[in-house]
């Protein structure tokens, strides 16, 4: 059982500086000697670079484009390889434009590979739909193949994803545009009336159910402001009545105890507004039980 960790300190998806920290904040955390534990063989693959011109060579509504480009570009092309070496990739962000490279590079290997997107938001704008010309709330439509070419293109292949295979858990901001590409692709989505009329035992179930048998592999797409700002504050666009941890715990472990979940990033940890490394803590716990913890 091998894990591959790759850091990702990206911050040009968005415009609160810190987020880029996310890595060493989740490394400080204890994430290696917390899964050696777990017996599995753990090599950290260090930091892709990120290029740090202050030039914004993007346009107002697709801010950073030339660099986001750049990294996500590098970012596959490391997770192509360790795929294809056998090992489980967990990439640990940065911001969520990253998964637009982790996608790139897992999505390849397999002919259906699910999603599940564990956020408060859908991330499915488009140059055109975006509110914050932020590519952070864009990576789940760049895989689908929708937005710049520069993106949607990354290793020579779109799309990455097909909408039948994602699941979006913890919605409860949703962009206009969003909410029109929900309807018209037919995704999947559990919002947070869903979590709270059904429970996140049900959801889980269904996720799983839903997946297990169109899917050759399940990528989950964690953002840790899927959770509620109580109990991961160190975000940057936090949004009231999230997931609570214990439920996301749940979730987790349910996962494991599907064996679905073959790849997995944990993104938009910021610790510069963070209490005491609590987010990057939770991330790590989280990590904990989608890779075998147990309470007793
Ligand atoms: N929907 C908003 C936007 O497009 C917020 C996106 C937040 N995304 C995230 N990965 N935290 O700007
Ligand atoms: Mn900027
Ligand atoms: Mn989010
Ligand atoms: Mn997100």
């Amino acid at each position: 059982k091998h894990i591959s960790i790759i850091g990702v300190p990206m911050d040009l998806g968005q415009s609160r500086r810190g987020v880029d920290m996310g890595p060493s904040a989740i490394r400080y955390a204890g994430v290696i000697e917390r899964l050696e534990k777990l017996n599995y063989i753990i090599e950290d693959k260090g930091d892709i670079e990120i290029g740090r011109s202050n030039v914004d060579e993007g346009t107002t509504n697709l801010k950073h484009l030339k660099a986001v480009t750049e990294a996500n570009t590098k970012l596959a092309t490391v997770v192509d390889k360790v795929v294809e070496s056998g090992s489980f990739p967990l990439v640990f962000g940065g911001d969520h434009s990253i998964s637009i490279g982790t996608l790139a590079g897992i999505s390849k290997h397999y002919q259906n590979l699910g999603v599940i997107w564990y956020d408060a938001h859908a991330d499915l704008n488009t140059e055109e739909t975006s509110p914050s010309g932020n590519i952070h709330g864009m990576p789940l439509a760049v895989s689908l193949g929708l937005g710049h070419p520069s993106l949607t293109n990354i290793l020579g292949y779109a799309p990455k994803v097909k909408p039948e295979n994602i699941v979006i858990i913890g919605a409860r901001s949703i962009d206009p545009g969003e909410k029109d590409l929900i309807r018209s692709k037919g995704i999947k989505v559990y919002t947070m009336h869903e979590i709270d009329r059904l429970g996140m035992t049900k959801v889980m179930e269904e996720t799983i159910q839903y997946l297990k048998d169109k899917t050759d592999g399940v990528h989950l797409s964690l953002d840790l402001d899927g959770l509620d700002p109580s109990d991961a504050p160190g975000v940057g666009t936090p949004v009231l009545g999230g997931i609570s941890y214990r439920e996301s715990n749940l979730a987790m472990e349910m996962l494991e105890e599907s064996k679905l979940i073959t790849s997995a990033e944990f993104v938009e940890v910021n610790p510069i507004l963070d209490e005491r490394n609590k987010t990057a803590s939770v991330a790590v716990a989280l990590m904990g039980s989608l890779f075998g913890e147990k309470l007793l």
